[in-house]
C-alpha cells in the first residue's frame, strides 16, 4: 500500500525503495518524522513523539521539524507560510481537522483554531517512479479578505547538520554551472527574482551527504514552476535541516478573497541512497512517463536544422530553400527558420509583437517555404517570442497599455524590448488568437517558444496597485494558459521552450512543452560540463543539442567528430550554415546523422550513466542503456604525458550476458560481468579526441 496509516496519527507514504512518514504531534503539530531509504514496517513510529528529540532549553515548533510550520508562534527560523488576517493577527495556528485518503492521493486539512481559514497539503505518491508530489491549497472560508504573504509548495527536514547543497551559478552561454555547498549554519537561498527561472538558480532542491555518482544519501525535489521561486535550506539550532521550496515570497502578496482558494504549483520529491547517477535515473524515468506532454512522450525527437546561425535575422525565402535542401540531403526531419521572419524584423530593435511574414522577406508568403520543405520530406517550424513586443512595433503602437510598466519610471529595455502583461486576460486572448490564426494557416509542425528578458517595473494598468504583488504569480499563469490553449488548438504540433538559451528550463515547462533549448553556447567543450550539470535534474531527451559552425563563444576549434557526438549526446540538431559547407563535409554530417538515428532511441529513452566526468577525470564518458543495446561516448579534451589507454567499467548491463561491441570500425564479444567490473580500455590522444561504442546484447 503507497498510503499507510499507522494508529490514529501516523501516516507513511511509501514507494518501492523510499518511506516518507508524517505524525500529528499530541500539541496537534503534524511533523516529518522520516524521510529515507525504505521501511517496511512502520509500527514502531506510533510511540515516536517530539518529546523523544530532548533537546535542552527549547521547545514547541522551532525544535519541531513541521510539514507545514507557519510563521509566528514560538518559530525562528525560515516558515514555509505567512497568513495574514482581516485584524492583522499574523500567523495561523492549526488543528489537523481531517485527513482523507483516496488510493495514492493523501489530504491532511489543517484548520484555524480561531479564523475561519483552512490549508490543504496534499501528497501523490508514485510507488512505481520513487516520487512523492506535494503540493498546497490556501481556503478563505470566512466573510473578510485573508493575505498570503508567502506560501511554499513544501517543506522537507532531515535530522543533524552534515549536508551539502547543489545548484547552479549560472548566466546567459553559462548555463547549469554546478557548485556543491557545505551547509552547517545559516541558511542557503537560491531564489530567481527574474520573472521567470532565469539562468542563475534552478528550481529545485538537492541536499546529500557526501554523495558522489553512485554512493550516499540524496534528498531531491523539483518544483513545476516557471515563475520566481525560491529554496531555502536551513541549518535549525544544530538539530535539523529545513528545506522550503516554493514561488519566492520576495514581492509576493496574494489577497484571497471570502471563498477563494490559492493553490501552489507542485514539487516532486525523491530520495537515493546510491548517488546523484540514481537520483537523475529516477527524475527522467518520472519526467518522460509521467510529465512531458503526451503528443511526442513516445516518440523520439526529429533531427532538427535551425537557421538561427546561419542567417540569423537575415531569412530569406531563397537562401532558406537552398538551407533547406541541403538538410533534407543530410538526413534532416524538421527544418526551423528563428527570428527574423515576422514584418519589420531585421535586427532585435523592431516588430516583436507583429506576428505576419514580412513580404519583402517571403513575396509569396510563408507557404513558397513550407510547401517546399515539405516536399523535401521534412516537418517545418518556426520561432516565436509571445510574451514580448517592441517599441517600435504595430502591436505597441495600438497598445502602449499592454506592457508592465510604472507611469513615473522609464520603462527599462531588455534586448531592446519590453515585456507584456501577461497578467492581463485581454493580452493573453489576444496572442491566443494570434497564434491559433498563424498555427492554421500555415502547415507548421513546431515552435520554438523564446523569451529574451527578465521582468522589471511589474505594474499594470489592468489592476489596481494594492494588486501588483500578485503580478508575478499571474503572469505565470498567463504564459501557462497561452501555451495551454495553443496545445489544445493545435495537438499536433511540438514546442520547444527556449529563453535566452537556458531560461526556462523547469518542471513546470515541461508540462507544456516537448523539449528545451538549454543554452546559446554550442561550444562542444562547454556543452559536456552544461548537459552533465544538467541531466542532473532533466531528460537527455528534452535537451536539444547542435552542431555549429565556430562553436559557440570560446574561439576553440574542434574536430568535427568531438562536436558531432558532443550534440549527438542529446536530442540532435543541425545549426551549420550548410549553405557554405563543403560537399565533403555535408557527407560527413550526413553519416553521423545516420548513426544517430540508429542511436536515438537509447540516447532519447535510456537510462543515463555519467561514467567519467572531465570535472574529476582525465576523460569524460556517458552511457546510455536500453533494454538489450548501450550506446557510450568517450570525449578526451587534451592528451598527457603520452597517455592513450583509458579504462572503462561500464554500468547497467546484465551481468550474465554477452555483449557485442562496435567500437572504431571492430568489433568484439565480451561478457557484461566482465565490462562493468573488469571494464575495457578505450584509446584516445591528441587533443579533442572522442570516440563512439555501441554495444548489443548477443
Ligand atoms: C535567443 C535564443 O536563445 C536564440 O537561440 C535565438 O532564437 C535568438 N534568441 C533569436 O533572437
Amino acid at each position: 500500500m503507497a498510503i499507510q496509516q499507522i494508529g490514529n496519527r501516523v501516516f507513511g507514504l511509501q514507494t518501492k525503495n523510499t518511506s516518507y512518514v508524517i505524525g500529528v504531534e499530541p500539541n496537534g503539530l503534524l511533523e516529518t518524522l522520516y524521510w529515507g531509504k525504505k521501511i517496511e514496517n512502520l509500527e514502531d513510529f506510533q510511540e515516536y513523539t517530539a518529546e523523544d528529540h530532548k533537546v535542552p532549553n527549547l521547545f514547541g515548533p522551532q525544535v519541531i521539524p513541521e510539514e507545514c510550520s507557519s510563521f509566528g508562534g514560538l518559530r525562528y527560523h525560515d516558515t514555509s507560510m505567512k497568513v495574514v488576517f482581516a485584524d492583522g493577527t499574523g500567523d495561523f495556528r492549526y488543528r489537523v481537522e481531517k485527513v482523507l485518503q483516496d488510493g495514492e492521493h493523501l489530504e491532511i486539512v489543517l484548520k484555524d483554531t480561531f479564523y475561519p481559514f483552512a490549508v490543504h497539503l496534499h501528497y501523490e505518491v508514485f510507488p512505481e517512479n520513487d516520487i512523492i508530489k506535494k503540493w498546497r491549497v490556501a481556503e478563505n472560508l470566512g466573510e473578510t479578505p485573508v493575505e498570503l504573504e508567502s506560501f511554499y509548495s513544501g517543506e522537507y527536514s532531515l535530522p543533524g547538520n552534515d549536508y551539502q547543497t547543489w545548484n547552479f551559478n549560472s548566466r546567459w552561454g553559462a548555463e547549469f554551472r554546478g557548485h556543491s555547498d557545505p551547509i552547517r549554519a545559516g541558511k542557503k537561498v537560491y531564489e530567481s527574482l527574474y520573472g521567470l527561472t532565469g539562468h542563475n538558480a534552478n528550481p529545485f532542491f538537492l541536499v546529500h551527504k557526501d554523495a558522489g555518482e553512485t554512493f550516499g544519501d540524496v534528498y531531491y525535489g523539483a518544483l513545476e514552476y516557471s515563475g520566481n521561486f525560491k529554496t531555502v535550506i536551513e541549518a535549525v539550532n544544530s538539530e535539523y535541516l529545513n528545506i522550503l521550496i516554493g514561488i519566492s515570497d520576495t514581492d509576493f502578496s496574494w489577497s484571497l478573497q471570502p471563498g477563494e482558494s490559492f493553490e501552489t504549483p507542485a514539487v516532486y520529491s525523491g530520495y537515493s541512497d546510491q548517488g546523484f547517477e540514481k537520483m537523475s535515473q529516477t527524475l527522467h524515468r518520472f519526467c518522460l512517463e509521467k510529465l512531458m506532454p503526451s503528443y511526442m512522450a513516445e516518440k523520439p525527437l526529429p533531427v532538427l536544422y535551425n537557421s538561427w546561425y546561419a542567417t540569423t535575422f537575415d531569412v530569406r525565402v531563397k537562401d532558406q530553400i537552398a538551407l533547406a535542401e541541403n538538410a533534407a540531403k543530410m538526413g534532416v526531419e524538421l527544418f526551423v527558420i528563428d527570428d527574423g521572419w515576422f514584418d519589420g524584423r531585421n535586427d532585435d530593435t523592431a516588430a516583436l509583437g507583429d506576428w505576419y511574414v514580412d513580404l519583402s522577406k517571403f513575396p509569396n508568403g510563408l507557404s513558397e517555404l513550407i510547401t517546399a520543405v515539405k516536399n523535401l520530406g521534412m516537418k517545418f517550424g518556426i520561432w516565436i517570442e509571445p510574451e514580448m513586443t517592441n517599441k517600435k512595433s504595430k502591436l505597441y503602437a495600438a497598445h502602449p497599455d499592454w506592457i508592465y510598466r510604472y507611469d513615473n519610471r522609464e520603462v527599462l529595455m531588455g534586448r531592446n524590448q519590453y515585456e507584456l502583461d501577461m497578467s492581463n486576460p485581454e493580452v493573453v486572448e489576444y496572442l491566443i488568437d494570434i497564434f491559433d490564426k498563424l498555427l492554421t494557416e500555415n502547415d507548421i509542425d513546431y515552435i520554438k517558444w523564446d523569451m529574451n528578458r527578465y521582468a522589471a517595473e511589474v505594474g499594470s494598468r489592468n489592476r489596481d496597485s494594492s494588486e501588483w504583488k500578485e503580478i508575478w504569480f499571474r503572469n505565470t499563469q498567463g504564459v501557462y494558459r497561452l501555451i495551454r490553449e495553443l496545445r489544445k488548438l493545435h495537438p499536433h504540433v511540438e514546442f520547444e521552450a527556449c529563453a535566452s538559451g537556458g531560461g526556462r528550463v523547469d518542471y513546470g515547462a515541461m508540462r507544456y512543452f516537448d523539449e528545451y533549448w538549454p543554452s546559446d553556447n554550442s561550444d562542444p567543450l562547454d556543452r559536456l560540463y552544461m548537459q552533465e550539470n544538467y541531466s542532473f535534474f532533466y531528460p537527455i531527451k528534452y535537451m536539444r543539442s547542435w552542431l555549429t559552425d565556430d562553436f559557440g563563444m570560446d574561439n576553440r576549434s574542434v574536430p568535427l567528430q568531438f562536436a558531432m557526438y558532443t550534440a549527438m549526446c542529446g536530442s540532435l540538431g543541425i545549426g551549420t550554415n550548410l549553405n557554405e559547407t563543403s560537399e565533403e563535409k555535408k557527407e560527413i554530417i550526413k553519416d553521423y546523422v545516420d548513426v544517430y538515428k540508429r542511436i536515438r532511441e537509447v540516447v532519447q529513452f535510456g537510462d543515463l550513466y555519467r561514467l567519467k566526468s572531465f570535472t574529476r577525470d582525465e576523460i569524460h564518458a556517458v552511457q546510455y542503456v536500453k533494454n538489450e543495446r548501450s550506446v557510450v561516448f568517450v570525449f578526451l579534451d587534451h592528451e598527457q604525458y603520452g597517455k592513450k589507454y583509458y579504462c572503462l567499467t561500464l554500468r547497467g548491463l546484465d551481468q550474465d550476458k554477452n555483449y557485442r561491441i562496435r567500437m572504431n570500425g571492430s568489433e568484439q564479444v565480451k561478457n557484461g560481468g566482465y565490462l562493468m567490473n573488469k571494464g575495457i580500455y578505450v584509446e584516445l590522444k591528441g587533443d579533442y579526441d572522442s570516440l563512439l561504442m555501441e554495444l548489443e546484447e548477443v
